[in-house]
């Protein structure tokens, strides 16, 4: 991996990003398949932010669940922390419950979700929507490109791999406004899972060989292509993100928290620049992460939390007495 260590990111922080995580999951697990989206986002970030809080740090929520006036808590610009002032200055970007339909359904794949790095290290992604694409680790760098069209991805990349564009799979998130690019794909043969929701899961399913999954297509939050990014660069993959805005209003946010470039595609390293650490915990069942279960009066975890500067990964299987 290519980041160097930073001093800021202590290792302690590492594995305390996951009882962060932790904390929010087993919020909004007691929360899952009730149907109520609003009430298990609460509880995850209610949770999260009293996890938070805890940290020696002085925190700065740079993605959260909004702007001050939406979002009561953990909104941009939030400080969090036991130590402002004086802690390390860290930037957080953060989703106490990436999937909110998912755990009110009980389906696949919702995650809390947390990147942290060095102040200024992730971008401060206003919430629209980003164009994206994603592959794994080990192909040739700008393999992927959103100037270029899905066919024109999915050939490039069926040739590095040395197989058949129709041997591609293709992960997209289930949305009408992906009609063209999932008939472009369907003329070539390519292989479509089609996901709800999650797209975080989504993107770093490209890096996991066992979900089958090449390749990462569409539009989604850029909050969570900014936290896809923080994983990538930790297990290695390509990914590009272009800010997609659909009013002046949302024009006008991209310019307050710095965008200039409004049509600019942005790599992986513009979105999470430098060291970071990334770390997930499961609400339910995926297919980065499984759920929190419980059993009796023990509920069980399971976290990943990784860093870019070393590209450690580490899977944490948690027992929470309750
Ligand atoms: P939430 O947890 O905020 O509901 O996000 C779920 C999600 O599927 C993301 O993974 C994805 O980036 C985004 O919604 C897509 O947005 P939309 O549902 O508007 O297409």
């Amino acid at each position: 991996m290519t980041a160097t260590a930073s001093k800021t990111l202590d290792r302690v922080l590492v594995l305390e990003m996951v009882r962060v995580t932790e904390a929010a999951a087993i919020a909004a697990s007691t929360l899952t398949g009730r149907g109520d989206e609003k009430a298990a986002d609460a509880a995850a970030v209610d949770a999260m932010r009293t996890a938070l809080n805890s940290l020696y740090m002085d925190g700065t929520v740079v993605i959260g669940e909004g702007e001050r006036d939406e979002a009561p808590m953990l909104f941009i610009g939030e400080k969090v922390g036991s130590a402002i002032g004086k802690g390390p200055k860290i930037d957080i970007a953060l989703d106490p419950l990436e999937g909110t339909t998912i755990c009110a359904t009980a389906g696949p794949n919702a995650l809390a979700v947390l990147a942290i790095a060095e102040e200024g290290g992730l971008l401060n992604a206003p919430d629209v929507y980003m164009d994206k694409i994603a592959v794994g680790p080990g192909y040739p760098e700008g393999i992927i490109d959103l100037d270029k069209s899905p066919t024109e991805n999915v050939t490039a990349l069926a040739a590095a791999k040395g197989v058949k564009p129709s041997d591609i799979i293709a992960c997209v998130l289930d949305r009408p406004r992906h009609a063209k690019i999932i008939a472009e794909l369907r003329a070539i043969g390519c292989g479509i899972m089609l996901i709800g929701d999650g797209d975080v899961a989504g993107v770093i399913a490209t890096t996991n060989p066992d979900t089958t999954i090449d390749i990462y297509m569409g539009s989604g939050g850029a909050p969570e292509g900014v936290l896809a990014c923080a994983a990538l660069r930790c297990v290695g993959g390509q990914f590009k993100g272009r800010l997609l805005f659909r009013n002046d209003d949302e024009r006008a946010r991209a310019a307050k928290w710095g965008v200039t470039d409004l049509d600019k595609q942005y790599d992986l390293t513009e979105l999470a620049r430098g060291d970071c650490i990334f770390a997930a915990t499961g609400v339910t069942d995926g297919s980065l992460l499984a759920g929190v279960k419980r059993k009796g009066t023990i509920m069980t975890t399971e976290s990943v939390v990784m860093r870019a500067s070393s590209g450690t990964v580490r899977w944490v299987k948690g027992e929470h007495r309750i």
